[in-house]
């Protein structure tokens, strides 16, 4: 029986695993200020808080969407829908006060998702308000009543105790077999059902049931696995980032290995999304556009796999094989990553049509080294240019041995034809792609001759 507290009341559910919380909020609880938008992650309408009371992870309450949330994914932790950020008298909480006075919404739509996003930020604090609203959409009031709502309550009584003590509250709940608490756990019960899908942060698996409407039979959660969720530094000198660890979680690792993956991680789907989506995950599924595996194939990274009680590292880069097939035996799940803990050399620039909340079109990273004015090492990696996350091998030998100048760089830039056959696709088309990679290998030479190259540059 999964068991969570709904609004400081405890409940218990017996649902199919594959019930998304938005679902069984509005259609078994009739909790229906839970709006359902495009359900799929993109629109932040169903913005709920949840809080692992042991937390696990170190960072607290999370906006999370429920749209992609399954029932499961909950057991043991802590939800608060809008229906209860009000205070204990039944007054509005601060953010929903300012969100009247200060008109902040006009149809409402997407009104109860802003106000947890908003809620949510108060709770910790925090003043970043465009960053945490990025994963809210609103289609007719404007971001600016909104964002100045978010401002004026900032602050106001903080700490907000009623929700404070909501989130808090330890269920004290038997792990289920399906949600285990620990890697030993998870290795045993998925040796010995090497047909279940594994559920990590479901940003990837949720829209496999509310898109694709697939029904998966066999299921087991990663998210209450509190050692997948550490970051450690290894005796190699290396950090040894854990399977589960999600990408907000991941965010100051990123920017302590350089800026530019900070920036990426930051851009990487929205709060929401990052809260929930783990790097095991952005890997395991093999996809060729997700944003971790150039930036860390460019580092050396390795993966490190298990099944049962084997373990086996390899490179990243030899971890994907060909379009959807990654190198995993059936039992077998990605257990860690292991990268350095800093690589100044390193640039990652991200091609996408909107700047925030977008999938790459083209992902590129580069890591060259440069001895006495002359390239001594390169490790170039791409997304979106291939089937799978690949080297660029024939741009990488054009560079080694040669001196480090724009005339080494422009040579070298034809050389991605010999490396990738773009497709064409919604994204870009083939012909875009190849020019924009051979745009970024000129803007890394430019970066770091110290030149301005962000995108934003420009920016008054
Ligand atoms: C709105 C939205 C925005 C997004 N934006 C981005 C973006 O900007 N950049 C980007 O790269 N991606 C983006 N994504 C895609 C998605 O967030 C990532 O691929 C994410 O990292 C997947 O991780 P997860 O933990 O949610 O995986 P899940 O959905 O839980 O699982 C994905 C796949 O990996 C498998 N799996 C998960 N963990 C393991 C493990 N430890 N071992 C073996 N198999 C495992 C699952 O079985 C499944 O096949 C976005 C998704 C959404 C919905
Ligand atoms: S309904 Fe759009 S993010 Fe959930
Ligand atoms: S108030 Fe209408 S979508 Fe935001």
């Amino acid at each position: 029986m999964i068991r969570f507290s709904l609004n400081g009341e405890t409940v218990e559910v017996d649902a199919s695993y594959t019930t998304t919380l938005l679902d069984w909020l509005r259609e078994e609880r009739g909790l229906t200020g839970t709006k359902e938008g495009c359900n799929e992650g993109d629109c932040g309408a169903c913005t709920v808080i949840v809080a692992d009371p042991q937390n696990r992870d170190g960072l607290g309450p999370k906006a999370l969407n429920a749209c992609i949330l399954f029932l499961p994914q909950l057991h043991g932790k802590a939800v608060v829908t809008v229906e209860g950020v009000s205070k204990p008298d039944g007054a509005l909480h601060p953010v929903q006060k300012e969100m009247v006075d200060l008109h902040g919404s006009q149809c409402g739509f997407c009104t109860p998702g802003f106000i947890m996003s908003m809620v949510n930020a108060h709770l910790h604090g925090r003043t970043d308000h465009d960053a945490a609203l990025a994963g809210n959409l609103c289609r007719c009031t404007g971001y600016a009543p909104i964002v100045r709502a978010a401002e004026a309550a900032s602050g106001v009584d903080w700490p907000p105790d009623w929700l404070v003590e909501q989130l808090g509250q330890p269920l004290g709940d038997k792990a289920l077999p399906i949600v285990p608490e620990c890697s030993d756990a998870l290795a045993q019960w998925y040796e010995a059902n090497p047909d279940a899908t594994l559920i990590a942060g479901a940003t990837d698996v949720g829209l496999w049931v509310t898109k694709s409407l697939r029904s998966l039979e066999k299921v087991a959660f990663l998210n209450q696995c509190a050692d997948l969720q550490q970051v450690e530094v290894a005796q190699t000198g290396q950090i040894r980032v854990g399977a589960a660890v999600t990408m907000q979680a991941f965010l100051p690792h990123a920017d302590l290995i350089q800026e530019s993956y900070g920036a990426l991680v930051r851009r990487y789907g929205s709060e929401q999304v990052r809260s929930a989506a783990t790097i095991g995950g952005n890997i395991a599924n093999g996809s060729p556009i997700g944003d971790n595996p150039p930036p860390l194939i460019a580092i050396g990274a390795e993966v490190q796999l298990r099944k049962g009680d084997h373990r086996r590292v390899i490179p990243l880069e030899d971890f994907f094989l060909e379009y959807g097939k990654q190198d995993l035996e059936p039992g077998e799940f990605v257990e860690a990553i292991l990268m350095p803990q800093t690589m100044p050399a390193l640039r990652v620039y991200k091609l996408s049509k909107r700047f925030d909340q977008d999938i790459s079109a083209v992902c590129g990273a580069f890591n060259v080294d440069v001895v006495d004015g002359v390239v001594s090492g390169a490790r170039i990696a791409f997304g979106g240019m291939a089937g799978i996350p690949k080297r660029a091998t024939e741009v990488e030998r054009a560079l080694l041995g040669n001196p480090w100048s724009e005339v080494t760089i422009r040579a070298a830039m034809p050389r991605f034809s010999d490396d990738f056959s773009p497709l064409s696709d919604m994204r870009a088309s083939a012909e875009y792609r190849l020019s924009t990679a051979q745009n970024m290998l000129l803007r890394y030479f430019h970066d770091l001759s110290g030149d301005l190259v962000g995108v934003r540059a420009v920016e008054a």
